[in-house]
Formats: C-alpha cells, structure tokens, sequence
C-alpha cells in the first residue's frame, strides 16, 4: 500500500503513583487501536506513551514505603509496561519524564522560557490538591474547599514561585481555537475551554515549586524544581529529540496528529501546551481529543473511592481482545460510560461468543462437511449474494471515516453489521437444505464462498482492534499469505483464492454462563490471581506464590542483615500521613523510632505492646522531617499486609537469625 505520510499519536503519560486500572487502558487502548490502524492502511506511524513521575504525591507515596522515589517509581512502571504487553499495547516509545534525555530538555526550556520574559518570578499563594498535582484559585473550589476535579480536600499553600505568562497569550489562543474548529474535540470541550477558563481570563500558571524536591531543578535556581506540567507536557517532544543533538524523529514526525487525552486534563494540553509551545515558536498539534470516563455507579473509578477495576484480572480471565473490544465498542468515545462486568460479559456473550464466533465455527464446519474442507469455486451470483458483496465493499471506507473521527465504538458497529447479515445470509439460504440436493452443489459453493471470504475480510477489519482474533481466524479458513491480510486486500471481492484447505479449531470466543461467572469474577477481583500482582509492579498478594526469584545469596549476604526483636512502647500517626506510623521500639537496652507505612492496616493503640522483626542496620532516613532508624518486616501485597510475629514469648533485642 502506497505510504500515506506519517502519523504521530500520544497519550498522555500516567502517574506511576499506584497501579493502574482499566481506565487508564481504556485510553491507551484506544491510542492503540488508532495506531494500528493507520499502520494498517498506510501510515508510518509513531505511538508515545510513557509514564509522568515527578511531583509529591509520588515523593509522599516513595517516603511511606521507605524508599527511595526512583525506586519507587521503578516498581510501577515496570508494571505498567507488563500490563501494556498483556494488553498488545505496542508503542514506538516509552518516555518517563526521568529519563536523562527528558530532563536535560525540559531545564532547557524552562531557561529559554525565562530568559526571553516568559516565566518570572514571583510569590504564589492559594489552593493545591496533590492528588491531581493542581493549583486552584478560590473561586474555582466546590464548595467545602474540595477539589474541582477529584472532590478531595486542597490545601493552603504559599511560597515563592516561578510563572508562566499565560495570560499574554490569550487573545492569540481565543482565535487560533476559533479558527481551528478540529484542533479541540468533540467541538464541546472547545466550547467549554473558551468559556470557562479563556473568556474569563488566563490567570499566570504557577511552574515551579520549592516544597519538594523531586523534581527537575530548575538549573539557575536550586531549591526550585519545575512544577509538572512543564515537565509533563515537553514529554511529547523531549520523546522525539526536540532541543537535543538527534531530533530526526521530532524533524519527521512533529506536530502531533492526535494528543488522547481524559477530558479532566483538556485544560492543561489545549491551553497551557500550545502556549508553550507558542512561546517556544514552535508548531501545535493539530488535534486534541478529550475522552470520557469509565465510570463506576456515576463515580469516577479511583483507588480512594476503592471501585476500581483491575486489568489484568480481567485479561487473564477472558483475554485482552475482549477486553479491548468491550472497552471500543461499549461507549461512544468522547462520553463518559458506565463500566460494569456484567455488560462485558453480556457483550462478549452476545457479539464474540454468538456473533462472531458461531459465524467462523459454521462456516468453517460447512466447508469441511460439503466440500471436503475446501473452500469451494463460486458461481453465478442471486440479489442476496450481490447486497452481502456490496456491504462488504463498502465497509472499508465507513470504518476509515468513523476512525478519522475516532469513533472507535461506530467503526465496530459498522464492522458487526456485516457480522450480522452473514449469519442471516446463512439462515436466509440454508446451506443444510441445498446440501440434500445435487443440483443445487453450485448454489452451495457460491454461498460458502461468500461466507469464506467476508469470514477473511472480518477478521482483517477487526486486527486494529483484536490483535490476536485475526490470526486465529485466519488459520481456521487457511490464509497464509500475507497479501490476503492487508487493507488493500479488502478493495473488489473474492481475494480468497478457492480451494485453499480450511481448518476448524477452538471456539473463539467460548459461551459463559453470566450468573455463574459474575459470582467467580467477584471473588477473582477480591483476591488478585497468581502472578497479577508481579504483572502490575505490586509485591505479590498473601496469596499469590513468590514474587519473581532474586539472585541467589550466600549466608554472608544474609549475615550483613542485622535483624532484631524489638518491642512496640509507643505508637502515633503521624502527622498529615495515611500511611504513617510513628513507633518507639525498645531493643534490649536501646530505643529507635521508626516510621512504618502501616497505618492503613494498624491502630496506634493494637501496635502498643507487640514484639516485631526490625532491620535494624538499615541506614537512617529522614521522611517528614523524623528520622526512621530501621524497618520492620511485613509480608504481603500493598493493601493488605500483617506484620512478621515471633512465635512465643523472645526478649526484646534477641538476633533473629
Ligand atoms: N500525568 C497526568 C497526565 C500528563 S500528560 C502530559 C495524568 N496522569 S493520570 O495517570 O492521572 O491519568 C492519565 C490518563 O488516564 C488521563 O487521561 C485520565 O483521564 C485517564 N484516566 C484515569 N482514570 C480514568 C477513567 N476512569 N476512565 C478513563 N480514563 C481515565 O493525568
């Protein structure tokens, strides 16, 4: 196929501050499936993903498990590409904004920013919500002094800061967004930018911070790092090399076709970003798309309100094609929609299972039972044959038009229309009844045919979608060559040549029995399934069998371990912490404090008197300002861990060896 010119589609990069869920696939899913398709038809295509790991929250995050943020950050994002590979996420390039290559750009920026008068510096004060690393004003607080966004408390926060001039920008902005109605969609986010934050006027954007520290120092004045949104945003030309010695990449693929992104974060890529971009003298996106949500019983699905849904549990149970049509085909791409297990398992019953399925597994049995497994010649053609043909044609065309558009959800349904008439056309000339009768062979083999080969053109229509579905199909009606499987392949009808040997195999996509399965999947989801936790960068579940082995040790590995009993005298939260326990711990004739993120799963007063394994020459650290002296031992996943115990009655200060 002749080459369409290049395709450059992101998404936006996650915060590695806990797992993800299948919201977050639901995004890169569709960045995906995108990306497929226009490889598929021609494009030389370029798909970024990538993770945004700066800021507090993860800071707060690293400091209640006692480690360090890179080590923190590392565990996650090792997850999260696992994830990604189960789910056939295929990127050119993962980008994490602490990358060398990352880093060194975006100080770049920022001092280029500043010296031509673009940031200055000032005094900030107002509202802050951690969670979405955002600066609120006042007036745009619910009521409460809870977040916009997240509906979570904000605080008060005041410090001598670095702005964005933004508000320079803004007439400029107001009629680029005028005169571009395709750079924001759906047209009603444009319509809500403009009216709510534009319109209004742009306040100045605050862009550094001086109350954490991991971050991108801002090189000309330590104690400074980047706020970010500046580091978060550049990723998308710090990935192609911009402002380094190689920017082939940015040279061939710059500016983006298609930034994806959750509607909540609309704002930050539609007017902080082109003013970046702008001040920067370089070219904007050319289209911005805000996505809904999966929603939860109208909730947004988050792991504080503890409705979130696993991926990979649900990988593992029906696999990731399914679980990728079912996000594709469920929801209008755009609206937000309401994620619940049994309308997947409705979905995969009625259109994999029935659908799909039974057309592939008749039609391939047919072929075996009348025509020795031979995909039979066809003959003269009837009006049944000729409305099949001409839907099938035509198909190829509506899925480009409603993918241009991103209507993931429209393509798929245009896609089971054709689905559906072949079962009809099945019904309509039953094969069955021709078969009793010799004269009617020809008629026969003409409807097979027919069946065979929209059967292939299914399953090449379905590959940006289904990675693996076509290839099964494939083997079951015998394509081998790989010029049946392109997009080209679809133009005319009767690509499949005529005798080629057709094969029956397992059933694609197995029947489930809704109620029995909803009742496992329930209890699946309570308890993460061997291996998931591994697979999604969480040390594994109570569960779940060992974690992946480490290098083997030598006992003088193990005897640099000083591990001690030690007693709980004293127990208090501390403060401004979920997580963190202050315990006093005697140890023979020596008391250590040590901070232990425990909180979620111990009260102060049942830690007061128990006898714990603490390392006890672990080098000191400081986290909120107490030193931690040490780390006492607990096994299990993230949420739900115990303690180690001794096993009767140990003095305190015993060696455990
Ligand atoms: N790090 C920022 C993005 C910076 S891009 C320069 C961020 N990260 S995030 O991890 O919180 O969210 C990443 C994406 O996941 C967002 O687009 C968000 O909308 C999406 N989703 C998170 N939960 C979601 C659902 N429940 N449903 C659909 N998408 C969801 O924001």
């Amino acid at each position: 196929m002749a080459d369409k010119g290049t395709f450059y589609i992101t998404t936006p990069i996650y915060y590695p501050s806990d797992k993800l869920h299948i919201g977050h696939s639901y995004c890169s899913v569709a960045a995906d499936t995108m990306a497929r398709f226009k490889r598929l038809t021609g494009y030389d295509v370029f798909f970024l993903t990538g993770t945004d790991e700066h800021g507090q929250k993860i800071e707060r995050r690293a400091q209640e498990e006692g480690v360090t943020p890179k080590q923190f950050v590392d565990r996650i994002v090792a997850g999260i590409k696992d994830l990604w590979k189960m789910m056939d996420v295929e990127y050119s390039d993962f980008i994490r904004t602490t990358d060398k290559r990352h880093e060194a750009v975006v100080q770049k920026i920022f001092r280029k920013l500043y010296e031509q008068g673009d940031i200055y510096k000032g005094e900030y004060e107002g509202w802050y919500c951690t969670p979405c690393e955002a600066h609120w004003t006042q007036s745009q607080l619910k009521e409460g002094k809870l977040c916009p966004d997240c509906g979570r408390p904000v605080e008060r926060v005041r410090e001598e800061s670095y702005f964005f001039r933004t508000s320079k920008y803004q007439d400029w902005l107001i009629q680029y967004i005028q005169e571009h109605p395709d750079f924001i969609q759906p047209p009603s986010r444009a319509n809500e930018m403009l009216a709510n934050f534009l319109r209004p006027g742009l306040q100045d954007l605050c862009v550094s911070r001086t109350s954490f520290t991991w971050g991108v120092p801002v090189d000309f004045d330590p104690g400074h790092v980047v706020y970010v949104w500046i580091d978060a945003l550049s990723n998308y030309i710090t990935a192609l090399g911009w402002g380094s010695d190689d920017d082939a990449l940015y040279r061939k693929y710059w500016p983006a076709d298609i930034h994806l992104v959750g509607k909540e974060i609309i704002r930050f890529h539609t007017i902080y970003w082109p003013i970046m971009l702008k001040a920067l003298g370089l070219p904007l996106p050319k289209q911005i798309f805000g996505h809904g949500w999966l929603v939860f019983g109208g909730e947004k699905m988050s792991k504080s309100l503890g409705n979130v849904v696993d991926p990979v549990v649900l990988c593992n149970r029906y696999t990731s094609d399914a679980i990728r049509y079912f996000l594709m085909r469920e929801m209008p791409f755009g609206a937000d929609g309401n994620f619940t297990n049994e309308a997947l398992l409705t979905r995969m019953n009625a259109d994999l299972a029935n659908d799909l399925g039974n057309l592939v597994s008749r039609t391939v049995a047919m072929i075996e039972k009348y025509f020795d497994g031979r995909v039979p010649a066809c003959g003269e053609t009837t009006d049944t044959d000729r409305a099949l043909r001409t839907l099938a044609e035509g198909l190829a065309a509506q899925v480009e038009q409603n993918m241009d558009a991103l209507q993931f959800s429209l393509a798929l349904a245009e896609i089971w229309k054709l689905v559906g008439e072949c079962n009809r056309y099945i019904d309509l000339n039953a094969p069955w009844l021709l078969a009793r009768n010799e004269a009617e062979r020809p008629r026969l083999g003409t409807v097979l045919y027919h069946l065979a080969e929209c059967v292939r053109r299914i399953a090449v229509l379905i590959a940006p979608f289904m990675p693996r579905t076509p290839e099964r199909i494939f083997a079951q009606i015998g394509v081998t060559d790989a010029g049946l499987k392109t997009w080209a392949s679809l133009q005319g009808f009767g690509a499949l040549e005529p005798g080629t040997r057709v094969q029956k195999g397992e059933a694609l996509f197995p029947r489930i029995d809704i109620p029995k399965e909803l009742e496992a999947l329930a209890e699946a989801e309570k308890l993460r399934k061997p291996g998931d936790a591994a697979a999604q960068g969480a040390p594994a579940a109570e569960t779940a069998p060992a974690a992946p082995d480490k290098p083997t040790i030598t006992i003088d590995d193990f005897a640099k371990l000083d591990l001690r009993v030690a007693l709980v005298t004293a127990c208090e939260r501390v403060k401004k912490s979920d997580k963190l326990l202050q315990l006093t711990l005697k140890v023979g004739a020596q008391t250590r404090t040590v901070l232990s993120g425990i909180a979620g799963q111990y009260t102060p007063e049942e830690m007061v008197g128990k006898k714990v394994v603490l390392l006890y020459n672990l080098a000191p650290r400081k986290m909120r300002g107490i030193e931690s002296q040490g780390m006492v031992l607990a096994a299990g996943d993230h949420d739900t861990f115990r303690l180690l115990a001794i096993d009767g009655d140990i003095p305190d200060g015993s060696e455990v060896s």
